[in-house]
This record gives C-alpha cells, structure tokens and sequence, in this order.
C-alpha cells in the first residue's frame, strides 16, 4: 500500500519530536498502521536543523503553512503550531480541502473545536487532538473508547506540569516562584505566555475537553471556573501538610445533581492518594466511571517526545481509518454529534465543596465563639479547627478551619459576615479541599 503523507505544521519542541519519533520508530510504526507513514511537506518560520533527528527525511520545507495545507499530495495534516490564529484558519482550510487533521493545540480546541468538528464532519474527515490533554497520557483515548461503558461521576487531574513542578518546588525546596518558573521555561514545558500556566488557563483549555468527553456536552471553555495558584503561601503549604493534606492545582469535572462542574483551582487532597503524590513535571488524571471505579492515568504532560508519542499515535489511528466509512469513526467527542446534551454548567456560586480556612483572627475572647456561630447560622460544618501561639505582641493569630462541604454562595456569605464583624484581620484565605474518593 502507497505510505500515508503527512504535512506539517510547526518545528518547535513538539513539531521536531514530531519528526524524530516518525523517524525513529518508522518500522515499528508502519507494521502497526499497516503502511509507512511519511512527512512530505513541512513550514515552519524558523527551526533548529542541528536539533532535529530525522530533518533530513522531509522532502519539503517551506514557510508558508497554508501551501502545506493546499498541497494535494498531504493526507494528513499535523497541527503543531499552537494558538488560536492562524492555527483556526489553517485547520478549517485543511478540513474544506478533505484533509485529515490532527492537532495538539489545546487552545484551539477547547475554545473553537465545537466549529472545527462540525465542519469535519460534513466533509467526512477526521481532527484527532490526543497531545492536546495531558500530553504522552493517552486520556482521550481511554475516556473515548476505554471507559465507553461507563456512566463518568467525575475526573480530576493535574493537568498542568509547569504548575505542578512549581507547587511541588515550594513545598520540598522552599524555592522561589520566580525561580521555579524560569527554570520550567528553560526546561521547554511553559506556555509561550507562561501567565497561561500559573492562572490556570492551560489546565482550563483541557479541562473543557475532558468534560465534554466525559459528560457527552459541548465545548464550553468560557463556563469553566479558573483559578490560579498565584496566592499561594508557603505556610498555607505547611499547614496544609501538617493536617495530612497536599495542595495540588487541579482540573476537576463533576456531574451534580443540577448540572456540571468544571472548575480549575489550587485544592487540598489527602496526602495518602495517589495522585496527591503526583510531583515536578508529571501529569495525571483520575477517573471515576460507574462500573470501573476510580483508574488513573500518569505520565509526562509536556515535553517533546512525550508529546509528539500522541501525536504520532494520532497519526497511526487516522492512517487505520482513511478508508473506514465517516460514520463508523470513533466520535470527535466520543458521544455521536446529534447525541450532545445541553446540561447546564454550574456557576462556581452553585458548587459544593469543602474548605480550608486561614483567617487571621483577634486574640480575645468570644471571638473564636462569634466566627463559628456565623459560620452554622450558614450552614457550615467545622470538621477540624487549629490555633495557632500568636507571636510576641502580636493582638492577632492564626486560626485554621476545615469544614464540611458546602455550597460556594453559602461560604461567600459567611466570611463576608466574619470579615465585616471586626474579628478578623485582612482577607481569609480559602481554598477548596476534596477528598477523592473512589
Ligand atoms: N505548559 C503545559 C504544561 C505544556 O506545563 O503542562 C503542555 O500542555
């Protein structure tokens, strides 16, 4: 059988892993996808030739993208260029030429894949977008096809490594934020803005797409709550420590009872689960499917080769699937297109959760007494509670809560009311504790 062309776009970190993984494991690869798979035509503004195993095989190399996706001779055109324009013009040409797309750009996708996979499918073609969530972790796939018998309760996941490695750097090294994060970008897993990774923006782009693969609902990244973990102290991850939690940046999907949750904020776990010991770089997203129970899923959520080990896999079940009739394809969103529901998502006022609490309150008595009788007539349960020794002279301590779950609007008027009593000093910190159990 003739090998499959691929065209690509962009010979960056991944693009060049791209090309070297094609390269390496071209034997391999073809025996699986029953031909050989090749690259013909590429474009990129610039590239490192010195870097890239396997440059050398490309028989084209160009600048202009939009020529890689007009080539008639590509089948496949591989999406490596990250952002939302022109990768969105480049894609949609792609698709109305009756090109097959696969695609790691997470942006793109979570914000404009609604669009993009409606138009593939009136031109029967395939935008496959594996690399996009978590990396080398093949999560689409599992949620896609491995999990189809489930009815999904939630997901978390820690979704964003350059977040990971800088929490996991503060809490064992005591590092400076600056200094961790610089040292993410040298390492080539930040964001090219790396605000995307420390707001929370990156894990949010994916979240969005879990969710909809979990749950069979559109892509609705403007309804996902983001948080990121700018204002996290060294002594709240201390504290956290000390009452046996972990504080990990987390994407977390939930079906409720009145709608879905798709949020992104720093947030405790018990330290003893297996992903509160998910460190430095490393992604990993647990699952929890009706039948199956919770699974997770670990593995390198950036990086080159990590990387381009999706993106090739999606390069592999395309080339399976050039003859296959459109409509007996694995759906984009793993529900069948007319299957979609339009279950609300939930404003973060409407969610529930449990909270760690750091207020710094007056050391005088009845105080303690006035907080936590604001914080019943609220409906809040304490579940555990902490003093700390104030310091020499100081008229205020520490005092940090755990409490039951609650509804977000419910805690919101609570500290407000604690706030405006005079008992406390300054903001309270708040942030949100699940315990993840299967
Ligand atoms: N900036 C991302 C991360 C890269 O740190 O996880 C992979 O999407």
């Amino acid at each position: 059988m003739e090998p499959v062309n691929i065209g690509l776009l962009g010979l960056g970190t991944v693009g060049g892993g791209t090309v070297t993984v094609l390269t390496r494991n071209a034997v391999e690869i073809a025996r699986r996808a029953g031909r050989g798979i090749r690259i013909t035509h590429a474009a990129a503004r610039s590239y490192d030739a010195e870097r890239i195993e396997g440059l050398g095989e490309i028989a084209r190399i160009g600048e202009d993208a939009f020529a890689v996706v007009d080539d008639p001779d590509v089948d496949i055109v591989v999406e490596l260029i990250g952002g939302y324009s022109p990768a969105r013009e480049l894609v949609l040409r792609a698709i109305a030429n009756g090109k097959h797309v696969v695609t790691a750009n997470k942006a793109l996708i979570a914000l404009h894949g609604n669009e993009i996979f409606a138009a593939a499918q009136a031109r029967g073609v395939t935008v496959a977008f594996e690399a996009a969530v978590a990396g080398g972790i093949p999560i689409i796939k599992a949620l896609r096809e491995g999990l189809a018998g489930n009815h999904i309760e939630w997901i978390a996941g820690i979704i964003n490594g350059t977040g990971n490695f800088i929490l996991t750097e503060m809490r064992d090294r005591g590092r400076d934020f600056a200094d961790v994060l610089a040292e993410a970008q040298a390492l080539g897993y930040a964001e090219a803005d790396p605000t995307f990774d420390v707001e929370g923006i990156d894990a949010a782009h994916k979240l969005t797409i879990l969710g909809s693969l979990a749950f069979g609902i559109p892509l609705q990244f403007d309804k996902t709550f983001t948080e990121g973990i700018g204002a996290i102290q060294a002594q709240d991850v201390a504290y956290a420590g000390a009452l046996g939690y972990r504080i990990k940046h987390l994407g977390i999907a939930r079906r409720a009872a009145d709608g879905i949750e798709l949020r992104v904020h720093p947030t405790l776990i018990p330290h003893r689960r297996l992903i509160a010991n998910v460190d430095g770089v490393m992604n990993a997203v647990l699952v929890k499917g009706d039948a199956v129970g919770p699974t997770l899923y670990y593995g390198a959520g950036a990086g080159a080769l990590p990387t381009a080990s999706a993106v090739v896999a999606d390069v592999v079940d395309v080339a399976r699937v050039l003859t296959t009739d459109p409509t007996n394809r694995v759906p984009h969103l793993a529900f069948q297109p007319t299957e979609l529901v339009d279950t609300p998502v939930l404003a973060i006022e409407n969610v529930e959760t449990a909270y760690y609490l750091r207020l710094t309150a007056l050391d005088r008595p009845g105080v303690m007494a006035g907080i936590a009788g604001i914080l019943g007539e609220e409906g809040i349960s304490i579940e555990a509670i902490q003093q700390k020794e104030p310091a020499p002279g100081e008229t205020h301590v520490p005092l940090i809560m755990l409490t039951h779950r609650v509804r977000e609007s419910c805690m919101n008027r609570a500290l407000a009311r604690i706030e405006a009593s005079g008992a406390v000093q300054g903001e309270t910190v708040r942030i949100r504790m699940e315990t993840l159990a299967g």
